[in-house]
């Protein structure tokens, strides 16, 4: 017998199909923590992604590549927790499913049973065929993830836009017809042209989101701390800011800390 928390009708892969289906487009943003989770699933989002982006926005690193599964169940099942609505998916970190299957599938089900998560999302194309069948084999709805994979920096050597010559968008392509094939539910989109990632989601039946990847997709994602203008050196062209949080908290925190200096801070009323 399944318990029911709430009447809110969750989002499922099926719905998110039927989304891109009728042409109505999905909204997607980061989340690591509880509290986030709860603002953004209460405003609606439909999919929070627990991105390994917390290797930079939360732990302060300059790549992705240093997060640990164990780091990433512990930012998925807080994020689950304060999720009502939205269907929520975990990146699977560097190191956990490249090049060995088994080691990919045993991620995959770590990251399901111990965070309660919804799904994974894996970057690559062809090269990760193994882990993505293998992880699907086990009922586990996988996002693929093409164009800038940022576990790849290394071999990239820089964060431009990717799949601009013929050939890496051919690859591209290709990836996303295999991925489908396989049976992932949806595809994010990183910073490729956005005339590249229209034929993809026009050729592809499943969702395709995109982040630097133009309008013609079937829904966006940003990562939160961006959009709302936490963190403020990060200006790439793609991203639009919702907000100026930086300067609010900064704001906040200062008047809060000569309220303290001046003893205006706590008064009569705030105290007992
Ligand atoms: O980790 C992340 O935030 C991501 C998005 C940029 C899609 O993968």
């Amino acid at each position: 017998m399944s318990v029911h928390k709430s009447d809110v009708k969750k989002i499922t892969t099926h719905q998110l199909q039927n989304m891109k289906d009728r042409g109505e487009k999905i909204s997607m943003l980061t989340a690591y923590d509880y509290s986030m989770a709860t603002i953004l699933d209460a405003a609606g989002v439909d999919v929070l992604l627990v991105g390994d982006s917390a290797s930079n926005v939360m732990a302060g690193h300059e790549t992705t590549l240093p997060i640990t599964l164990d780091q990433m169940i512990y930012h998925a099942s807080s994020v689950v927790r304060g999720v009502n609505r939205a269907f929520v998916v975990v990146d699977l970190p560097f190191g956990s499913y490249q090049g060995n299957s088994s080691e990919a599938i045993r991620s995959a089900i770590r990251i399901m049973k111990e965070s309660g998560a919804h799904g994974v999302k894996l970057e690559g194309g062809a090269e990760i065929k193994e882990s993505v069948t293998r992880i699907l084999s086990a009922g586990v709805p996988v996002m693929g993830h093409l164009g800038l994979t940022p576990q790849s920096i290394y071999k990239f050597g820089t964060y431009t836009v990717r799949a601009k010559e013929e050939a890496e968008a051919q690859k591209l392509l290709d990836d996303a017809q295999l991925l489908q094939e396989l049976g992932c539910f949806a595809i994010v989109l990183e910073k490729i042209p956005s005339d590249l990632a229209k034929q993809v989601a026009e050729k592809l039946h499943i969702p395709i989101i995109g982040i630097g990847a133009g309008p013609h997709v079937d829904g966006q994602v940003l990562v939160v701390h961006d959009m709302l203008g936490i963190n403020k050196e990060f200006k790439p062209r793609f991203l639009r800011r919702y907000a100026d949080l930086h300067s609010v908290m900064t704001d906040a925190v200062t008047n809060y800390v000569k309220d303290v200096k001046s003893q205006d801070f706590p008064n009569d009323k705030e105290a007992y």
